[in-house]
């Protein structure tokens, strides 16, 4: 705090004039009060207001370089926690600007030129001073302690506990994440009493929360009550009038938290977390975070990358390259041209909601086709491949999304002319993941004051809602036109996806593989044969045992691995489908599985070539590379289940390709769908959580790799049990652990010697095996938060790579 220099000095009571002067002499104690004719300026960082227990700031918050705005925060949460600004969207100038107590009554917060930014409406008013309480509420009382305004009555887009959210207040999001200034979503009471959360964008307002499909009252609401009001209690406990009522998972006193609308339209109840100094969330509102209409502008999907990502369909680009409030542009024109010609482009599990010129249910797919066809003004229709028949033509494209669990997918219209493939064509080799590009973070915007200006304000932006775009060019597939551009059936859609992949007949099987006689093996799953195609394509034929599935989801789940490529993963060229029959056509790998070379059968005639340290590395590398991909890369998040050495191929180079993976169920991404109930998996390479019946997630295959990792260095089935001092009876991987784990941390006594193959006869990189093993044992530990991720397995073997081939 300063006191004025000039105007008001005389009319300080002398009590406070002492005190003035004593600030400007210890003014490194942060005050809990600024009195009725003083000020407080953006410079002086030691004049700051704080809450009597020191846990709320106010003060000049900096959002961008030299530029400010008067805000409350939490004093010590990392990196600060803004709860409350006067004028979010316009900051003040790092020198010269102000916030004052004027004799009027008035709090005013001034620009470098005076200029009023904000103002309270206490004019005329008796002001006496203004505080911080322990709340985080900022008041302004008069001499009787009246409160004539106060921050509470005004929130942005944080509700604090016990602060009470009425029909006139709003919270509103930030633009963007690490940004300040006000965005587009919003939680309100509506005219129906009800609270809810809306975008409000600059092309369209969607009302998201709680569910629109359903009526209020199967939403668990009531509209009677037109009091509305809302609180949040030191308990964590939400109540509002329209009967909403919720509580943070960590419910109890004690605990500081914070509602907050965030800058991605969710509604999140934060808990501190006093030890870190960090937030974590206690409740949020929308657990699918693509539900929130409006993310990405008109035309664009949010998709799951896992992470909620923005991007454009086929024949669409950005609008504005910086922002995805504008959506994405057509690259055809849009005109209600009858003679142009048009196809549709399937977007699987795809929604647009709302904008809905066309409803109809019971209907085939081709007559709702027909009924988008004949409107010019339809852009695309969606239809449930579930059959029961719902038919939708939308007029407008927004708040896509693309969710795993949702039954229906969209058909974009499209001019026939357009060439979509070119997206495909662009960076990003990857088919299944599409090309990604990642823009760096710009668009700053300088702001100069007029006059004889020294400062410049810089406000800096991030982008909204990250800058990586998926193009989605190879996941629908053409529907080729005939006749008037109609397809004949959704099964030619599957046959005119690129070569590549491609639907085989069983006679052609038959053929390839003389009749299913040169078997390669035996798994779970099936019966896996040699097969030589008509191209002179070497490829192994595997035949499933039960068939449980119907036609239709053996197609979708088949079609979906079959766009999976990546050069650690055994290539899926086909499938072969009939009411019998259920095959997949792989990519044949000639050195078989990597089980015969670590444990080779020694009553076996044909012997398998024993694999030396630098196969062992790449092989490590490789599946890990694969595994990688499949946990965290790939847009259908997928989970193996079932890892080991006879499902690690390896090609004429040795280079090794993870096989079955298409068989395990694909994983919904996130929160509670991450789950699934039937038991995979082999034994001596399951993870705990099997038994357990815990909710299975990728670190079930990170356990398994891990015991495959060490089979790999010491050359042995860690899963067989061995006798331990001809008294105990315990697996390998047990034994192995028991060993190491007192020994690893300590570098002097760690021998790596000891658990190497001693087959290699000691010729192996030193550091690549104690690498290895160190994974290896942090991959098997029975808590799977304490397992790394493959991303992180895949570094740390990369760091090691490149050592020169130092034998020791
Ligand atoms: C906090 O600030 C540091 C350094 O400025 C930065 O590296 C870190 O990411 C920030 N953390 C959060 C949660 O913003
Ligand atoms: C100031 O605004 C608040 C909220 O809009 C209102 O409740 C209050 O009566 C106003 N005060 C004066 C003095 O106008
Ligand atoms: C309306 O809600 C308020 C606050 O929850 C409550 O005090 C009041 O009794 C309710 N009124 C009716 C008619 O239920
Ligand atoms: C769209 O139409 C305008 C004029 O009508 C033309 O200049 C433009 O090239 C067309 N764009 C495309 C992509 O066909
Ligand atoms: C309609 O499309 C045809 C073929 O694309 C084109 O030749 C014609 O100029 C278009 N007409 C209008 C009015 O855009
Ligand atoms: C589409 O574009 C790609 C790449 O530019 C090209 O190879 C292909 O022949 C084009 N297809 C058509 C139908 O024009
Ligand atoms: C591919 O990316 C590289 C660099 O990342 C760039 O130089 C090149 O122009 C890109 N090619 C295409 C077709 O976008």
């Amino acid at each position: 705090m300063r006191h004025h220099p000039c105007s008001s000095i005389l009319s300080f009571p002398p009590l406070l004039l002492l005190f003035a002067v004593l600030f400007s002499f210890v003014s490194s104690t942060p005050q809990n009060a600024l009195y009725e004719g003083s000020f407080l300026a953006v410079e002086d960082k030691s004049g700051i207001l704080t809450s009597p227990d020191k846990f709320f700031t106010c003060g000049f918050y900096p959002v961008g370089i030299n530029a400010f705005c008067f805000s409350i925060w939490y004093t010590n949460t990392a990196n600060g926690t803004v709860v409350w600004m006067a004028n979010r969207d316009r900051a003040v100038n790092g020198h010269g600007s102000k916030i004052s107590l004027l004799k009027n009554g008035l709090m005013v917060l001034t620009d470098l030129d005076g200029t009023s930014v904000w103002s309270t409406n206490t004019t005329g008013t008796n002001v006496q001073k203004l505080e911080l309480l322990n709340s985080g509420n900022l008041i302004l009382t008069d001499p009787q302690g009246n409160i004539l305004w106060q921050s509470f009555d005004s929130p942005t887009d944080t509700l604090l506990p016990n602060q009470a959210f009425t029909k006139n207040t709003n919270l509103i999001s930030a633009k963007g994440e690490g940004m300040y200034s006000s965005g587009y979503f919003r939680f309100f009471f509506d005219n129906d009493n009800a609270l809810k959360l809306i975008y409000n964008g600059p092309e369209i307002d969607s009302l998201y929360w709680p569910n629109p499909d359903n009526t209020l009252y199967v939403n668990g609401r009531t509209n009677y009550n037109s009091t509305r009001i809302a609180l949040f209690d030191d308990m964590g406990r939400f109540l509002s009038s329209d009967q909403l009522s919720f509580s943070a998972s960590d419910m109890g006193i004690g605990i500081r938290r914070r509602l907050v609308m965030d800058y991605d339209g969710n509604l999140r109840l934060y808990s501190l977390d006093e030890s870190t100094m960090s937030w974590v969330v206690s409740w949020e509102a929308l657990p699918e975070q693509c539900s929130v209409h409006g993310l990405c502008g008109k035309n664009g999907i949010c998709v799951y990358t896992p992470k909620p990502q923005c991007s454009c369909p086929p024949g669409y680009e950005m609008t504005d390259p910086q922002d995805w409030n504008k959506g994405c542009k057509p690259l055809f024109n849009q005109s209600c041209n009858q003679t142009q010609e048009v196809r549709f482009l399937m977007l699987p599990q795809t929604q647009f909601y709302g904008y809905d010129l066309i409803y109809q249910s019971s209907v085939s797919f081709n007559t709702c086709m027909n009924l988008c066809l004949e409107s010019c003004y339809c852009q695309a229709f969606i239809y449930g491949l579930a059959g029961d028949g719902q038919c939708y033509g939308k007029d407008a494209l927004f708040n896509g999304y693309r969710s795993p669990n949702f039954p229906y997918s969209a058909y974009l219209k499209l001019p026939k002319s357009l060439n979509t493939s070119v997206y495909s064509a662009s960076n990003g080799s990857d088919p299944t993941c599409g090309s990604i590009r990642t823009e760096t973070p710009l668009g700053s915007y300088v702001y100069t004051q007029s006059g004889t200006t020294t400062w410049v304000y810089l406000y800096s932006f991030a982008l909204a809602i990250g800058a990586i775009e998926v193009f989605f060019a190879s996941f629908g597939w053409w529907f080729l036109f005939r006749r008037h551009g109609v397809p004949t059936s959704v099964e030619d859609g599957y046959q005119a996806i690129a070569s590549q992949f491609r639907k085989f007949t069983y006679k052609e099987l038959k053929k390839a593989t003389n009749r299913f006689k040169d078997e390669l093996g035996r798994g779970s799953s099936g019966v896996v044969y040699k097969g030589v195609l008509s191209d002179n394509r070497v490829v192994a034929v595997k035949k499933l045992g039960d068939i449980v599935q119907g036609e239709e989801e053996f197609w979708a789940e088949v079609t979906t691995f079959g766009r999976i490529n990546h050069m650690n993963l055994v290539r899926i060229w086909g499938f072969c489908s009939g009411s019998v029959h259920r095959l997949l056509v792989y990519e044949y790998a000639e050195n078989g599985s990597l089980d015969r070379h670590l444990f080779p059968d020694v009553s076996k005639s044909i012997k398998s070539p024993f694999l030396q340290w630098e196969d062992r590395f790449r092989i490590a590398l490789g599946t890990a590379k694969g595994l990688a991909y499949l946990h965290h890369e790939c847009l259908e998040w997928v989970i193996h289940c079932d890892m080991k050495p006879e499902n690690i191929l390896l090609d004429s180079e040795f280079e090794p390709k993870i096989a079955d993976f298409g068989l395990s169920k694909l994983s919904q991404r996130g929160g509670a769908g991450s789950e699934f109930s039937r038991i995979r998996g082999t034994k001596g390479y399951m993870a705990p959580e099997w038994a357990l019946n815990l909710p299975i997630t990728a670190k079930v295959d990170v356990y398994s790799f891990g015991v495959v990792l060490l089979e790999i260095v010491k050359g042995v089935r860690l899963s067989n049990w061995v006798l331990v001092d001809d008294a105990v009876e315990m697996t390998g991987l047990t034994m192995l652990l028991r060993e190491v784990k007192m020994t690893i941390g300590n570098e002097e006594k760690f021998c790596v010697e000891d658990v190497v193959d001693p087959q290699l006869k000691g010729k192996f990189n030193r550091k690549q095996a104690t690498t290895m093993v160190k994974i290896g044992i942090s991959c098997v530990k029975e808590d799977r938060n304490k397992r790394p991720t493959m991303d992180a397995v895949v570094q740390a073997l990369l760091e090691c790579k490149d050592d020169t081939m130092k034998m020791v």
